[in-house]
């Protein structure tokens, strides 16, 4: 029996399980992927977090409370991608159909300059912006997540943080994916720490193992007893200091104590009868989508043929002009000017177009950004949370790589992010996702780095449709788009949308991804024909999605990509 069957199975007996052990509630707890839930439903990269924070619903919280516990949660059982000391990005829509975001990005240090990652012949050091202490940016998480909960949830902080506290002191059985990823990892944690950290144990990792993290309990604790003063002062402070004096790093207390999330007007665009409400910059996530979205409004044929080579060159072309926007014009909004609404316009979009050749490859070194007239110039972790009175939260964070720099905090317990990678070390020098950057993102002291998070959500008639974002660093765009593209434009249901395999360009490489799994090479060899150059990867992005169906009713979309999980009831 095949591995992908052999693990729907065992969703299959796990979701009979937990309908059957609830039956002394109200409510009946359903847990999996492609389920369907009335009065509250949790998408998420971990199943532990996904129950954490549908058990906050039931308690009596709404999608922010539910969202926060979730977030804490990931940070426990998801150590890969779920954080205390990295960023996250959030779009919110509350049940009157009033929108926000919420940017708690990391920012550079205080003492961070535009060279920083080049040596004396002006050379990009290699690893130097992912790999050591220096790759570190100011945590933004604990603050966003402290932001969301004070303005939008009805629980005590401490309903909300205690199954976060509990996970990490009883510990928690870890998935047969999480034991081969921490085992992948285990040299980069040896030779990265000074101090034994909870990753790494003797024995190589099995599925099942328990992971116990202590010292992130009483981090936690910490947040739980002084809010925010529990991480960007005292104790939890003093140890990220001193962790960043054993090397390069540049965190000091003044960046932890001025370290500010913020409240930012989202970007929002139609798509034929939706309303597309997504995250603005410092993340790329936003304006990418509405661009790509703009493309295919107007130039997908009237009956579009999932994946067929016409289409997918279509969509590679505009995925290539986008991304060639996206690395010249967008940066942190604090600290440069972006053509918001230029780069979104139907006119622009068409001009940007107009050399688009429906039998042809175009070639990424020929293709630059657009022109705007006076312009002055892999691992993540997403999440998606609606209440019973459709709250609805779109929650991407980030570590930047997996399991950031590999740099546990001695004595905090929690991992570091490398999130400085996502400036651009020098113009032209590829990121590790393969990204250019410019001007634009170069290095600078307390600037936010570019992000292509991308938590979204869609309204049809002023009511919620959908909510959903993806990880996987420069794909997250892509992997948001083709969901979208899934559901409204080729009739999938949610799980299939996001089941369906996906491919990717980015302009730089000039190359289309496309996943292993599900790579059609009849397709790929038309697409080559046209002049296009392919490559295959393992996966692309993890998308998890909630849909409200036109009765009322929710369906979930869970990436079987990874572990991620639904839980509704
Ligand atoms: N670190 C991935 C992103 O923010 O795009």
């Amino acid at each position: 029996m095949n591995k992908h069957l052999l693990s729907g199975l065992a969703m299959l007996l796990l979701t009979v399980v937990i309908i059957s052990s609830c039956k002394e509630r109200d409510y009946e707890i359903i847990e999996g992927r492609g389920i369907t839930g009335i009065n509250g439903m949790v998408v998420s990269a971990h199943p532990e977090a996904s129950r954490i924070g549908t058990a906050i619903l039931l308690d009596g919280g709404n999608a922010f409370d539910a969202a926060a516990a979730v977030a804490f949660a990931l940070a426990v059982s998801y150590p890969a991608a779920g954080n205390l000391g990295g960023g996250s990005l959030m779009v919110i829509r509350d049940a009157e159909g009033n929108y926000s975001s919420l940017d708690c990005r990391e920012k550079a240090p205080g003492l961070a300059s535009r060279d920083m990652y080049l040596d004396e012949s002006g050379n990009v050091i290699e690893g130097m912006s992912t790999g050591t202490l220096a790759a570190s940016a100011v945590p933004g998480s604990v603050e966003g997540i402290l932001e969301l909960h004070s303005r939008f949830g009805i629980l005590p902080l401490t309903k909300v943080i205690q199954p976060a506290i509990n996970l990490a002191r009883k510990g928690f059985s870890i998935t047969a994916k999480q034991a081969e990823s921490l085992n992948h990892a285990r040299n980069r944690f040896i030779q990265r720490n000074d101090h034994p950290v909870p990753f790494v144990k003797d024995e190589t990792w099995c599925e099942g193992d328990t992971l116990i993290q202590e010292d992130l309990a009483r981090t936690l604790e910490r947040i739980c007893d002084y809010g925010r003063d529990g991480f960007y002062g005292g104790i939890t402070a003093d140890l990220i200091v001193a962790e960043m004096k054993k090397g390069n790093g540049l965190i000091s207390h003044d960046d932890l104590d001025n370290y500010e999330a913020v409240w930012r007007e989202p970007v929002i665009g139609t798509y034929g009868a939706y309303r597309i409400i997504s995250m603005p910059p410092p993340s790329s996530g936003g304006i990418a989508l509405m661009q790509l979205l703009g493309i295919m409004e107007e130039m997908l044929p009237e009956e579009p043929v999932f994946q067929s080579p016409e289409e997918v060159h279509l969509i590679t072309e505009a995925e290539r002009r986008v991304y060639a926007d996206r690395s010249y014009y967008l940066g942190d909004p604090d600290y440069i000017n972006i053509p918001v609404d230029e780069l979104v316009s139907k006119e622009y979009l068409q001009e940007r177009m107009s050399d688009f050749n429906p039998e042809k490859a175009s070639l990424s070194e020929d293709i630059s950004h657009g022109a705007i007239p006076a312009w002055e110039g892999e691992e993540t972790t997403h999440f998606s949370v609606v209440d019973k009175d459709r709250n609805a939260i779109a929650f991407t964070t980030t570590l930047n790589s997996g399991y950031g720099n590999c740099i546990v905090v001695e004595g905090a317990g929690f991992l570091l992010n490398n999130e400085m990678d996502d400036f651009s070390s020098k113009p032209a020098y590829p990121n590790i996702y393969g990204l250019i950057g410019g001007e634009a993102n170069s290095v600078q002291a307390g600037k936010r780095m570019l992000s292509s998070m991308t938590p979204t959500i869609i309204e049809k008639d002023q009511k919620l449709y959908m909510v959903l974002g993806s990880p996987g660093g420069s794909t997250i765009i892509t992997s948001v788009f083709q969901t979208i593209l899934n559901v409204i434009e080729y009739g999938m249901n949610m799980q299939e949308a996001v089941d369906a395999a996906r491919f990717h360009h980015q302009w730089m490489p000039d190359l289309i991804y496309f996943e292993e799994k599900g790579a059609d090479t009849l397709l790929i060899q038309k697409l080559e024909m046209m002049g296009h150059k392919t490559r295959l990867r393992s996966s692309i992005g993890r998308v998890d999605a909630i849909r409200i169906l036109p009765e009322g009713s929710m369906e979930a979309g869970a990436d079987p990509r990874g572990d991620d999980t639904a839980c509704a009831f």
